[in-house]
């Protein structure tokens, strides 16, 4: 069984989770590509593979507009396939049950805009970059993680991922894919 992994990102930490993903699916029996939504080449495609996952990070309440726009062109594929998303933010990360409802928020969003309903969704929390941004970015993130309880610290970068959980989400998709209970 095959699957494609489609990525959405702005500062790379999906793109690593991705190949992160990719290796546990790999190591589990699943041979697995990864491919961005959008590389100036023809977008990827779905149809060869036997489950799909699409993964996008939010900025400012959004998911990656290339990673919207895949997800719609494709959504009658997606739709028809065993297919799943993963949402990353530093929401994920939150403690407090407003920061889960914004999570849900942006991921009933995405799906109304796309016409894709997933069979599985994944909530992955992000990273905290502070060496990457420049001064306007690094004073929004302290406020977004001030507000969530989250590092503001910035003379280092938080990786805030639970690798396990992502591990067992999508090694337990696939599994369930390939022998449906
Ligand atoms: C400018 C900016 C805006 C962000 N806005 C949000 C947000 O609205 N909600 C949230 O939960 N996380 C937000 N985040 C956190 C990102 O989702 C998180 O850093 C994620 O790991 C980024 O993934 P990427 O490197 O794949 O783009 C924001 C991050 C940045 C840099």
């Amino acid at each position: 069984m095959r699957v494609l992994i489609v990525y959405g990102t702005t500062e790379g930490h999906t793109r690593s989770l991705c190949h992160f993903a990719a290796r546990a699916l790999g190591e589990a029996g699943f041979p697995t590509a990864v491919q961005p939504a959008a590389s100036g080449r023809s977008p990827p495609v779905p149809t060869p593979y036997d489950a799909v996952i699409l993964a996008a990070s939010i900025h400012v309440g959004r998911y990656q507009p290339p990673l919207v726009a895949y997800a719609r062109e494709q959504h009658e594929v997606l739709n028809a396939k065993p297919a799943a998303f993963i949402s990353v933010s530093l929401s994920a990360a939150g403690i407090t049950p407003p920061d889960w409802e914004t999570c849900d928020d942006c991921i009933a969003r995405f799906e109304h805009e796309t016409l894709w309903t997933p069979k599985a969704v994944h909530k992955a929390a992000g990273a905290i970059r502070y060496s990457q941004y420049d001064f306007f970015k690094k004073l929004a993130l302290k406020f977004i993680a001030a507000e969530r309880g989250l590092p503001i610290v910035t003379s280092r970068d938080y990786d805030l991922t639970d690798y396990d959980a992502l591990s067992r989400f999508v090694t337990g998709f696939a599994s369930e894919v390939q022998a449906p209970r």
